[in-house]
C-alpha cells in the first residue's frame, strides 16, 4: 500500500491551537488582499464608473471562460512600500476560449494606472512566466506611463516590458494588446510590439506624445483623436488590427483573436485524478504557530496529492527530508519535503540524486519548505556538509525540469537555496502564512551580530556596553522578524502571493497545467561537477 496513513487528530488540542494561529495569520492575508483589491479607493473607483469604465478586475472576468479559474499573481507586490498595495496592475493566469493565457491589467483608478518600480516588476515577472511555460499574452492597457516621480527606478530598466513582448512573439507565443484608454509614450510601444491590437472608438489613446507635448516639441496644434485615437489607428496609422465599439465589444474581440491562434499544449490535459484521501481543511491544522516544533511533511503530502497516494524514494536514508513520487491533478511529480528542518550531508546527497531521477523521467518537481539551513558544526564541517549541500544547490541549479516551490514554514539560509528558492528560478514560487524566509533565524542573527560586536569591541581594548547591546539585539530581532515575514517578501515579488494551505492543490494543479503548454523535458547531463 502506498496510500500515505494520517496521525493527525482534528479532535486533539495541538491541531486546534495550529489551526487558531493559521486563521488569525489568514484574516491578516484578507485584509492586505482587500487592499489591493479596493484599487485606488472609492473615490477614484467611483469616477472610473462614472466614465463608463470596466474596472481592471471586470475586465478581465470578463475575458475569460465562464466559470473558469484565474491564478492571480502577486497581489501584494509593493506591499510594505510607499506604493499601494497591488502595484496598480493585476497579472495572472486565466483561460481564454479554452487556451491559459498570461493575462495582464493596469489598473486606472491608481495614480491612472501610472508604472511605479514595483508595477514594473510585477509586469517582467509576469513576462517570464508567459516565455518559460510557453502562454500566450494578453495586455490590457489603460495607463498614465511612467509613474513620474519615480522615474529613476523605471526609466532604463523598464525598457525591457516592450523587449519581452517581441522576445514572446520572435519565440512563436503570441501577444494582444486591448487598449482601453492612455497608452502614451513608452505605453505606446505595448501595442505597437504586440502580434494584434484591439482599440476602442474615442476611448483609446495611442501617441508618443500628447498634444501639450507636441506643441511644446513641435508647435504644432493637435488633440488626442486625430494624434493617436482607435479610428485614425485603425484607418490612417494602421497600428489598430481591430475598431471596437466599447468596451465589451473589444473584449469580445479579445477572445475572438485567441480562439484562431491555434495554440497548442506540448502535453495534452490529463484524465481527471482522484482528490486526496484526506479532507484539505485539515491542512491548516498542521503547522504550529512555533516553527521551532518540527511537523511531518507526509501529512501535508497526503492532503494535497492525488489520492493520498506516494512512494516514497529511500525513505531510510537521510529521513530529515522526505522525498518520492505522485501525482497532482494527474501530472507526475517527485516531491522535497523538508521533515526535521535540518540538512545533513545524508539529505543533501539524497536530494541531488532524486533530482536526477526527475531530470531522466521528465518530472517535475515540488519543493515544500522548513528548513532551517544546512547543518553546522565541527563534525558536519569535518564529514563535508558543504560538498554535500553544493551537490543539492548544483543538481537544482542545472535541473532542467519545471520546479514548484511552496514555503510552509522556515525558508532559511542555504537551505532556501538548495530547495529551488526564488533565485533558482522555480516555475512558480508560492508562500503560506506560517512561512518564514531570511538568511537565519532572527535570534541567532541577532546573536550572531552581539558576539561579532563583542569581539570587535575586545580587539580594539574598548569596554562592551551590554545595556546597548541587549537593545541592539531586540531592536534587529524585531527588525528580522518582520523582514522574515510571507506579506514582506511577497511585496518584493520575492514570491508570486501567499497562498491559503486549503487551496495548495488547486493552485499547484493550475500551475502544472500551465506548465505543459511548453514541453517538460529534463536534463540528461550538463550538471555542473558534483564533488564526491
Ligand atoms: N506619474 C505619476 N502620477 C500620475 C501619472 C504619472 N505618469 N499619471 C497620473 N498620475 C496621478 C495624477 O497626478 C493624479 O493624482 P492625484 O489624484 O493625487 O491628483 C492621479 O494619478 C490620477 O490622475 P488623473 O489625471 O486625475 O486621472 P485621469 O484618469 O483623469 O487621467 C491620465 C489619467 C493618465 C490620462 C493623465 O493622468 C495623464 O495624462 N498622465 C500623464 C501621462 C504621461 O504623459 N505620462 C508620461 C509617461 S512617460
Amino acid at each position: 500500500m502506498t496510500v500515505l496513513p494520517t496521525a493527525l487528530d482534528p479532535r486533539g488540542p495541538e491541531y486546534a491551537a495550529h489551526r487558531e494561529a493559521m486563521l488569525a495569520k489568514l484574516a491578516e492575508l484578507d485584509a492586505e488582499h482587500a487592499k489591493a483589491l479596493a484599487g485606488g479607493g472609492e473615490k477614484y473607483v467611483e469616477r472610473h464608473r462614472k466614465r463608463g469604465k470596466l474596472l481592471a478586475r471586470e475586465r478581465i472576468e470578463l475575458l475569460l471562460d465562464p466559470d473558469s479559474p484565474f491564478l492571480e499573481l502577486s497581489p501584494l507586490a509593493a506591499w510594505g512600500s510607499d506604493y499601494p498595495v497591488g502595484a496598480s496592475i493585476v497579472t495572472g493566469i486565466g483561460v481564454v476560449e479554452g487556451v491559459e493565457c498570461l493575462i495582464t491589467a493596469n489598473d486606472p483608478t491608481v495614480r491612472g494606472g501610472a508604472s511605479n518600480p514595483w508595477t514594473l516588476r510585477k509586469a517582467l515577472r509576469a513576462n517570464e512566466i508567459a516565455y518559460a511555460n510557453r502562454l500566450p499574452c494578453i495586455s490590457l492597457v489603460e495607463s498614465g506611463g511612467a509613474d513620474l516621480p519615480s522615474q529613476k527606478e523605471i526609466f532604463i530598466p523598464g525598457g525591457a516590458l516592450f523587449r519581452d513582448l517581441t522576445r514572446l512573439s520572435a519565440a512563436g507565443i503570441p501577444t494582444i494588446a486591448v487598449v482601453f484608454g492612455n497608452s502614451t509614450a513608452g505605453g505606446a510601444y505595448v501595442p505597437g510590439m504586440s502580434d494584434h491590437t484591439v482599440m476602442i472608438k474615442e476611448r483609446s489613446k495611442v501617441f508618443l506624445g500628447g498634444p501639450p507635448l507636441v506643441r511644446m516639441a513641435t508647435g504644432e496644434e493637435s488633440d488626442d483623436e486625430s494624434l493617436g485615437g482607435a479610428e485614425m489607428h485603425a484607418r490612417v496609422s494602421g497600428l489598430a488590427d481591430h475598431y471596437a465599439v466599447d468596451e465589451a465589444d473589444a473584449i469580445h474581440r479579445a477572445r475572438r483573436i485567441v480562439a484562431r491562434l491555434n495554440h497548442r499544449k506540448a502535453h495534452p490535459d490529463p484524465a481527471p485524478a482522484e482528490p486526496p484521501k484526506y479532507d484539505p481543511d485539515e491542512l491548516l491544522g498542521i503547522v504550529p504557530g512555533d516553527l521551532k516544533i518540527p511537523f511531518d511533511p507526509r501529512e501535508v503530502i497526503a492532503r494535497i496529492v492525488d489520492g493520498s497516494d506516494f512512494d516514497e524514494f529511500k525513505p531510510l536514508y537521510g529521513p530529515s527530508l522526505t522525498t518520492g513520487w505522485a501525482s497532482l491533478h494527474g501530472y507526475p511529480v517527485g516531491i522535497l519535503a523538508n521533515a526535521q528542518g535540518v540538512l545533513f550531508s545524508a539529505e543533501s546527497q539524497k536530494a541531488a540524486q532524486f533530482i536526477q531521477l526527475a531530470n531522466q523521467r521528465d518530472i517535475p518537481l515540488v519543493f515544500l519548505h522548513n528548513t532551517t539551513g544546512y547543518m553546522v558544526g565541527k563534525e558536519y564541517e569535518q564529514g563535508g556538509i558543504i560538498k554535500h549541500g553544493a551537490m543539492m544547490i548544483n543538481a537544482v541549479s542545472n535541473s532542467k525540469v519545471p520546479h514548484l516551490s511552496v514555503l510552509m514554514g522556515a525558508s532559511y539560509g542555504a537551505g532556501h537555496y538548495g530547495m529551488c528558492g526564488r533565485a533558482y528560478d522555480p516555475r512558480f514560487l508560492f508562500a503560506w502564512p506560517s512561512a518564514k524566509s531570511a538568511v537565519m533565524g532572527p535570534q541567532q542573527l541577532a546573536g550572531v551580530l552581539s558576539i561579532v560586536a563583542r569581539a570587535s569591541a575586545a580587539a580594539k581594548g574598548r569596554p562592551y556596553d551590554d545595556e546597548g547591546d541587549a537593545a541592539l539585539r531586540a531592536m534587529v530581532e524585531q527588525q528580522i522578524e518582520s523582514e522574515s515575514l510571507p506579506m514582506f517578501l511577497s511585496g518584493r515579488l520575492y514570491d508570486d502571493g501567499v497562498i491559503d494551505p486549503r487551496d495548495t492543490r488547486t493552485v499547484l494543479g493550475l500551475c502544472l497545467s500551465a506548465i505543459h503548454t511548453a514541453p517538460v523535458e529534463g536534463a540528461r547531463g550538463g550538471f555542473g561537477v558534483f564533488r564526491m
